[in-house]
């Protein structure tokens, strides 16, 4: 009977002490600690990337993903008491800014000298507050069946965007969520000057059919017929086409921008030693080949992660010379977006 009762107390005991552990977040992974992480790409490479680091170090990671430009706001939201640690992804020009505003940390990896020439200089440009970790170039998705039933000829340019017979049949993000339709915003506005190229979004505006949140929303739109034509980053077209989808991507004969897709450690980082650990791993070619397993067919910015075949060539495509610094900068930034807020996107049609 005592012993019975005994026994019964322990394993009691011991039910309540696994419960609290539970609880508590202990065991193997949280013995190493916690990480958040918000993530700019698609949810289809978070979630590898999230796994595959809490397997290799036992650190329990939180992953929110969300769009680049709404990533920046939250950080900056959050700036009095931060809750994220590091920032994986998305565009560019948002780290920029936030680097700028004093919102991430600095920080030195001993992977830099392994990444190709543009991902250091970003981390050069943001002092260390931001670097890069893949790049790619803007263009847009025909769906090539719409476009025959429309009886519209090729298209190639940007200016072959404006066809009347496009009404409400061009999809594109909102550039204050997205830095997707930001980078479109910036490169239009560096290739015809700033008086022609909002010109240009005005005359846009009358054939698009929806701003969405997220840059690659329109890639899948046109995959899936809801648009003939999606503005995206080329490789979120490709990422369709590999799929079977029957649309074409197009890089505009004017010319076009491109990303340097960036990481920052948030400043405030309440787990900062772990962040460090994702931020030198994420620039290992390891780390970047679960892009292409994910088919997100960025170019890696690790010299030694091998480029996916199904990649856009980025040599082959007329690349502006991009000025990241003025466009990433918080002044230039903040004054492009509340232009075209004013200008554009609620214009009649
Ligand atoms: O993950 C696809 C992708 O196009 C990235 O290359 C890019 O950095 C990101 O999405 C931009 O997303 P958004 O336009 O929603 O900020």
């Amino acid at each position: 009977m005592h012993v019975t009762s005994k026994s019964a107390r322990l394993a009691a005991l011991s039910a309540v002490a696994s419960a609290t552990a539970l609880l508590a977040g202990s065991g193997p992974a949280a013995a190493q600690g916690q990480l958040t992480v918000y993530c700019g790409v698609q949810e289809e490479w978070c979630r590898p990337m999230v796994d595959a680091f809490e397997k290799q170090t036992g650190i329990k990671v939180s992953m929110t993903r969300k769009s680049s430009g709404e990533i920046y706001a939250q950080v900056k939201a959050e700036s009095a008491n931060p809750k994220g640690d590091v920032w994986w992804g998305g565009t560019g020009d948002p780290h920029m800014q936030a680097a700028e505003e004093g919102l991430t940390e600095e920080y030195k990896s001993p992977k830099l000298s392994e990444l190709n020439d543009w991902a250091v200089r970003q981390w050069e440009q943001s002092k260390g507050r931001a670097v890069g970790i893949y790049s790619g170039a803007l263009g847009y998705g025909v769906n090539t069946k719409m476009l025959a039933q429309k009886g519209i000829p090729e298209l190639k340019c940007w200016a072959d965007l404006l066809n009347p017979k496009l009404k409400d049949e061009v999809q594109v993000a909102d550039p204050n969520s997205s830095g997707t339709a930001y980078t479109m915003l910036a490169t239009i506005v560096q290739i015809m000057g700033e008086d022609k190229g909002f010109d240009y979004l005005k005359a846009l505006h009358k054939n698009v059919n929806q701003y969405t949140k997220s840059g690659a929303a329109p890639a899948k739109a046109a995959s899936l017929g809801e648009t003939t034509v999606g503005i995206a980053f080329l490789h979120d077209h490709v990422t369709m086409i590999v799929d079977g989808a029957p649309v074409k991507a197009v890089a505009p004969c004017e010319g076009t921008g491109y990303e340097i897709g960036s990481m920052s450690i948030i400043k405030g980082a309440r787990n900062l030693d772990n962040a460090k650990k994702w931020y030198d791993w994420a620039l290992t070619p390891e780390a970047q080949k679960l892009g292409a397993a994910a088919k997100s067919f960025q170019v890696p910015s690790n010299k030694a992660t091998p480029v996916p075949k199904e990649s856009p060539n980025l040599a082959e495509i007329k690349l502006i010379n991009f000025d990241f610094a003025k466009y990433g900068s918080s002044a230039e930034r903040k004054r492009l977006l509340a232009k075209w807020d004013a200008e554009v996107k609620n214009l009649p049609k």
